[in-house]
């Protein structure tokens, strides 16, 4: 499914894809400030798909002192990540990894995996499923998945049927399969996970979504 999600990345500029982050509410990195008592003290950190560069900016705001590894497909966002985010600037190593995360191995055991703004949507249940699953194998003893996504899709989303979701822009269509919360609590166990802690919350623009805490 995702793989047709590309050329929406392709094709989004700089500018829409800030400007979709403001319509939703996340250009505050809201998201951040309630996921970061969790991730704060992680060693290492992966961030599965980049985009702009929004999450890394956000972790360095806040201090964030452990590695960051960040996967990003689409080399035109990549080519932006590597103007912002030069390890010289900042003096410390940030890993940006131009490669589809689902056939390129993690360079550690992680304690940390950020999987933010949506992204585990643009998968089939399928995929979904094969996704928790490796990650899990990829998490050190006490590691963490963080997955964010919405509870109701109300800005540019469409329910085809009650899970299927269409976005579409002037730019393309991005599509999604949004999972329950039964079955993101059936991926975890499935993976392996002792649990799931769920924290519904508003963004700055009134989305309801919610973050999901997966732990090893
Ligand atoms: C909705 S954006 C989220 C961006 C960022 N995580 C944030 O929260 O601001 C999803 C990003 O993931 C990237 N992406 C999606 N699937 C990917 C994959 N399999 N490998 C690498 N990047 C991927 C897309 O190109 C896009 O930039």
């Amino acid at each position: 499914m995702n793989d047709k999600n590309i050329d929406f990345y392709k094709k989004i500029n700089l500018d829409k894809f800030k400007e979709f982050a403001r319509l939703m509410g996340l250009d505050t990195k809201i998201d951040i400030d309630f996921i970061y008592p969790y991730i704060q003290s992680a060693k290492i950190l992966v961030e599965l798909g980049a985009g702009y560069g929004r999450v890394i900016e956000a972790l360095l705001e806040k201090g964030f002192q452990g590695q960051i590894v960040a996967f990003e497909r689409v080399s035109e966002l990549m080519n932006h990540l590597r103007s912002q985010f030069d390890n010289e600037k900042f003096n410390r190593k940030i890993t940006l990894i131009e490669a589809d995360f689902k056939y390129y191995p993690f360079p550690e055991k992680v304690d940390v995996v950020l999987w933010l703004w949506s992204g585990f949507l643009e998968y089939s249940k399928i995929e979904q499923i094969q996704n928790v699953k490796r990650i899990y194998a990829n998490l050190t003893d006490k590691g963490v998945l963080v997955i964010e996504i919405p509870i109701e899709v109300k800005h540019l989303g469409k329910h085809e049927d009650h899970q299927i979701i269409k976005v579409e822009t002037e730019w393309g269509t991005i599509e999604a399969y949004m999972p329950r919360y039964e079955e993101l609590l059936d991926y975890a166990a499935q993976a392996g996970f002792a649990g799931v802690e769920r924290l519904d919350y508003a963004t700055t623009t009134n989305l309801k979504r919610a973050i999901y805490i997966f732990r090893k």
